[in-house]
């Protein structure tokens, strides 16, 4: 079965890079459309691009998520662009290392800002527009094995992909009645912008090759293309999911199943 977005709107925060463009652009081709964001202009812009060189629908709005303003913006985009909401994937996220002790506060508290405050808020908006329109939704939210696993120096990425899923299952149960379905993907290592460290991608590491390739910490022995989160937040987000609800997905070639 093909899964076809026609006739619905999407809004992916973060999608001018990795996950984020890949499940723009999947949507997009599917015959949705789709308001991409991040926090640079010119990215978005680029990112929107590509996708109608393609021939898919999409328009770029540059706005920071970890505000009220920044997600109600990009609602705002949707309903004056293509008339209507149906799926909201919460996507973006900064990673920056910070010791739980000595960190100073805002720069530590800003992970939280970003990668979970920004749901909370994109939900919000998104969920009044689509409760009001009466034709129900799908929100993805996308997390991490992060969610339940704990990393020195991640307190912060910890905590808030830990909260997002247990954000995706209260709003599973409040939204549920608008048959709105909320819905988390927890990838593993996938290779994007996020996985390179001082202009090196981690992937790239003698550590990652060792231990997670060739003594396959990782089953499946290698990280994910960006395409291969994206195809199972594009199905969670499709009209072909209308029974999965407060869910999380797992996608890490089989990481979290190994000691
Ligand atoms: N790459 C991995 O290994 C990995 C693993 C598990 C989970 N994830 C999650 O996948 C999602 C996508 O990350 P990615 O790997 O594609 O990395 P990425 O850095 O390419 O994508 C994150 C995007 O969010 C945008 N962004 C950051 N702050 C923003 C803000 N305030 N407002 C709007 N946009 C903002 C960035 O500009 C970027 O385009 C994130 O939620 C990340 O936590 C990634």
């Amino acid at each position: 079965m093909e899964i076809n977005f026609s006739s619905m709107v999407a809004i992916v925060s973060g999608s001018g890079t990795g996950i984020g463009y890949a499940t723009a652009e999947l949507i997009a081709l599917a015959g949705g459309a789709v308001v991409v964001n991040g926090r640079r202009e010119h990215i978005c812009k680029e990112a929107a691009q590509r996708i109608a060189l393609q021939g898919g629908r999409a328009i770029a709005v540059a706005a920071d998520v970890s505000t009220p303003a920044g997600a109600q913006a990009l609602v705002n985009a949707a309903l004056a662009h293509f008339g209507r909401l149906d799926i909201l994937v919460n996507n973006a996220a900064i990673a920056r290392p910070a010791d739980f002790v000595t960190a100073p506060y805002d720069e530590w508290r800003q992970v939280l800002d970003v990668n979970l405050d920004s749901a909370i808020h994109c939900a919000r908006a998104a969920a009044r527009v689509m409760i009001d329109a009466g034709h129900g939704g799908r929100i993805v939210n996308v997390s991490s094995i992060h969610s339940y696993r704990a990393e020195k120096g991640s307190s912060h990425y910890d905590i808030a992909k830990g909260a997002m899923d247990q954000l995706t299952r209260a709003l599973a149960l409040e939204l549920a009645p608008y048959n709105i379905l909320v819905n988390s993907v927890a990838p593993g290592f996938v290779d994007t912008p996020m996985s390179v460290v001082d202009g090196k991608s981690e992937l790239d590491t003698e550590w990652f090759k060792t231990l997670y390739v060739q003594q396959r910490r990782i089953p499946l022995a290698r990280a994910a293309q960006p395409v291969e989160i994206a195809q199972a937040i594009a199905w969670l987000a499709s009209p072909l999911n209308t029974y999965v609800n407060g869910h999380v997905l797992v996608a890490d070639g089989g990481l979290s199943v190994t000691f």
